[in-house]
């Protein structure tokens, strides 16, 4: 694992759209994992900036998101599915049959998690996947406890995880209770991994990724494991991190 260091939210933002940017503009093919929250919102703002001065192409960009809600509509506002959109996709010019993310509403859910997992894999799994990461470590939604070798699979969201995302909600009992998400494995298995952090609330997050513990009581830890992972997170997140001779 690599950290790079940047000063705040907006030079981390900024940093990570430039590493995709690179890989976007170098590459004829190439499969994109995508995170929502608050976190990325910043590099897709400038992935759209970028777009709009240089119309960089994604038409040979395929993207897979890491979860979804379980019922949610496509249309419903806290939707991932609306997110994408409203962040990133509908600025770009990427049709949006090249873009995937699991089907909150599918009844089969289990159908749902299997044939989202076959995607992945048909299209030769994922060149480069962006992660967020929960205050408890989760990355996707997998929470503490969840197998390492897990696949796309269903998940009843930690009790913190709602709380955390309530602030998107109007309130916290419409935060929904489950989710889809790629499974740790899934994860594990992209060529390349770029973790960001930002702001206090992922201070203890990154203290503990960085001790360096491999453990399924902390998901994001598995990740100390990952032949090409590079955390990029500012000076607030990385606050009580030794930095070690890996940093950059
Ligand atoms: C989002 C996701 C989550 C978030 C994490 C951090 O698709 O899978 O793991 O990355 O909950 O959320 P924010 O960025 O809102 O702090």
């Amino acid at each position: 694992m690599k950290i790079i260091e940047v000063k705040d939210y907006n030079e981390m933002s900024k940093k990570a759209a430039e590493y995709m940017l690179n890989k976007i503009k170098s590459s004829t093919q190439l499969n994109l994992g995508l995170a929502t929250g608050g976190t990325p919102k910043g590099v897709y703002e400038e992935l759209i900036a970028d777009y709009r001065l240089h119309q960089t192409s994604y038409t040979h960009v395929k993207t897979f998101n890491l979860d979804e809600y379980i019922g949610l509509k496509k249309d419903d506002s806290n939707s991932y599915f609306h997110y994408m959109n409203e962040h990133l996709f509908k600025h770009i010019d990427i049709s949006l049959d090249q873009t995937h993310i699991p089907l909150g509403t599918n009844e089969n859910t289990q159908a749902e998690c299997e044939e989202y997992e076959n995607k992945i894999i048909n299209a030769g799994g994922i060149d480069l996947q962006i992660l967020g990461i929960g205050a408890n470590g989760h990355i996707g939604f997998n929470e503490p406890g969840t197998s390492f070798q897990s696949r796309t699979h269903v998940v009843d969201l930690a009790a913190s995880t709602r709380e955390a995302n309530a602030r998107f909600f109007d309130r916290l009992e419409d935060v929904p209770k489950q989710a889809i998400t790629m499974g740790i494995q899934t994860i594990f298995q992209s060529r390349e991994i770029l973790l960001l952090a930002s702001g206090k609330a992922k201070q203890q997050a990154m203290a503990e990724l960085f001790r360096g513990e491999v453990t399924e009581s902390f998901p994001a830890s598995i990740l100390n494991q990952h032949p090409h992972t590079i955390v990029i997170a500012d000076e607030e997140a990385l606050q009580g991190v030794k930095k070690t001779t890996n940093s950059i």
